[in-house]
């Protein structure tokens, strides 16, 4: 399970059934393959399940931001900031994704190779930056992720379970994750100070946070507050974004069907005008290609619940304090719900029968994540800018294998081939 829990997993929906138990010491482990259940266990009876603990160890990066605080502090952090990810901010964020990815492209040159995971990171945390901070993202985007790099490179370890004990040790990889956070919270703390002294109203995430009120009891969000907000946003939103892409990207490059199919919806579409967030629903093929890519290779992989009390679903029982796991990377590739679940079919989504909970690559119910509408917009549009002027290929030898670690990775990167595909204007 340590060493490759993906294929342990699958192993284990295979062997075990939809409804796997397995017993670690005197902890009970279910892994769920059954959609209905796992509908009562993220809708209906989701208030009786807390987060699985391992998010505990990452409390030093998100505080009580929204991925790891509990009700009735997530539920009046979710009404707060649920404003900021609606439909008519998520085009103005539309704009500068676009923007975002023609900054990214203007270095790129006809037969360049480049690192594919690496790019599409560099992107989306660009884009994650201007969403929150608009105008002093520029040059703290560049420091941000150098210190990301070192936090997150330390959280793929935490949440194993040695996790604890490296934290507790004086270790070079621990002092480096501790100064990493330090410089974070100077940099995130220096722009909300800034913001608040300046007194200036902006349009940008940050702003939103700042300025968002309880409806009930009129009061705002303290510094502390917006600190783990921010940092969960810059977090949750850029490496999950950026493995969708650079997997999209791989599948595009292994299916030049579907890649062709896509060049010319791009093509008829847009006319070579560059793509806007009005673009998207002109652009439906697209939707189902970043689609059955997050059914493939799903960023955030795997989903954990503690039951509060014992807990009964129709014949389906656990006792208190028993994970529930859903592994979506194994979900997602069950062949009784999508035939051939190892094939990148985009079209299968135009008459897909598959139950709703059998495909959540955003979670679901009270926890559903709340960046979902951005996400779509920015898998579309970052997509439609880059395969309407390259085609990205993979370079002989690269092995691919998904690594899952905080979010599903392509284990030995994706080294890829850029080519031209429209004349340059
Ligand atoms: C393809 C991209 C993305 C994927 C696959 C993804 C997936 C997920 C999933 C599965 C959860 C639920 C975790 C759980 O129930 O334990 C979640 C929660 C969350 N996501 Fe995303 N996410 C993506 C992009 C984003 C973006 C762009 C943002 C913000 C700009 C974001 C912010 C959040 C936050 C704040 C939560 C916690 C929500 C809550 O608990 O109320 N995500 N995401």
């Amino acid at each position: 399970m340590i060493q490759n829990p993906l294929r342990y997993f699958a192993h284990l929906a295979d062997s075990k059934g939809p409804r796997a138990h397995l017993k670690l010491g005197n902890r009970h482990f279910y892994l769920l393959n059954d959609p209905e259940l796992i509908r009562d266990l993220l809708i209906t009876q989701g208030a009786a399940f807390e987060k699985f603990p391992r998010i505990e160890r990452t409390k030093g990066l998100f505080g009580e931001g929204l991925l790891t605080s509990e009700d009735p502090l997530h539920l009046r952090q979710r009404r707060l900031m649920q404003p900021a990810f609606q439909r008519e901010r998520i085009a103005d964020y539309g704009r500068m994704m676009t923007r975002c990815t023609q900054a990214l492209m203007a270095d790129w040159r006809d037969g360049q190779e480049l690192e594919a995971t690496e790019a599409m990171s560099q992107l989306t945390l660009e884009i994650v930056a201007r969403s929150l901070f608009t105008t002093e993202a520029g040059d703290k985007a560049a420091m941000i992720a150098h210190e990301l790099e070192v936090v997150l490179k330390m959280l793929n370890q935490l949440v194993m379970p040695w996790g604890p004990l490296l934290l507790g040790l004086p270790l070079p990889a621990s002092l480096r994750y501790r100064a990493a956070l330090r410089k974070l919270d100077e940099i995130v703390y220096g722009v909300i100070d800034a913001r608040i002294a300046s007194g200036e109203e902006r349009d940008d995430l940050l702003g939103m946070l700042l300025s968002a009120r309880d409806a009930e009891t009129g009061e705002r969000m303290d510094r502390l507050q917006i600190r783990d907000e921010v940092m969960t946003i810059f977090v949750a939103g850029h490496e999950t974004a950026a493995n969708a892409l650079a997997w999209t990207l791989y599948l595009l490059a292994e299916n030049p069907g579907a890649r062709e199919q896509m060049e010319e919806e791009l093509d008829q579409v847009l006319g070579g005008r560059l793509p806007g967030p009005e673009d998207y629903p002109n652009l439906p093929f697209c939707q189902r290609v970043f689609q059955e890519s997050m059914r493939m290779y799903p960023p955030v992989w795997i989903l954990g619940r503690r039951a509060l009390d014992s807990y009964t679903c129709n014949d389906f029982t656990a006792p208190k304090g028993s994970i529930l796991l859903v592994c979506m990377a194994v979900l997602h590739r069950r062949e009784e719900f999508f035939p051939e679940p190892d094939r990148f079919l985009p079209n299968r989504w135009l008459n897909s029968t598959a139950p709703k909970f059998a495909y959540l690559p955003f979670g679901g119910g009270g926890r559903l994540c709340i960046g979902e509408r951005y996400a779509w917009m920015e898998g579309v549009l970052c997509l439609a800018n880059l395969a309407q002027r390259y085609r990205l290929d993979l370079l002989p030898g690269n092995q691919v294998e998904p690594l899952g670690l905080l979010t599903l990775r392509p284990k030995h990167g994706l080294r890829m081939r850029v080519s031209a595909r429209v004349q340059q204007r």
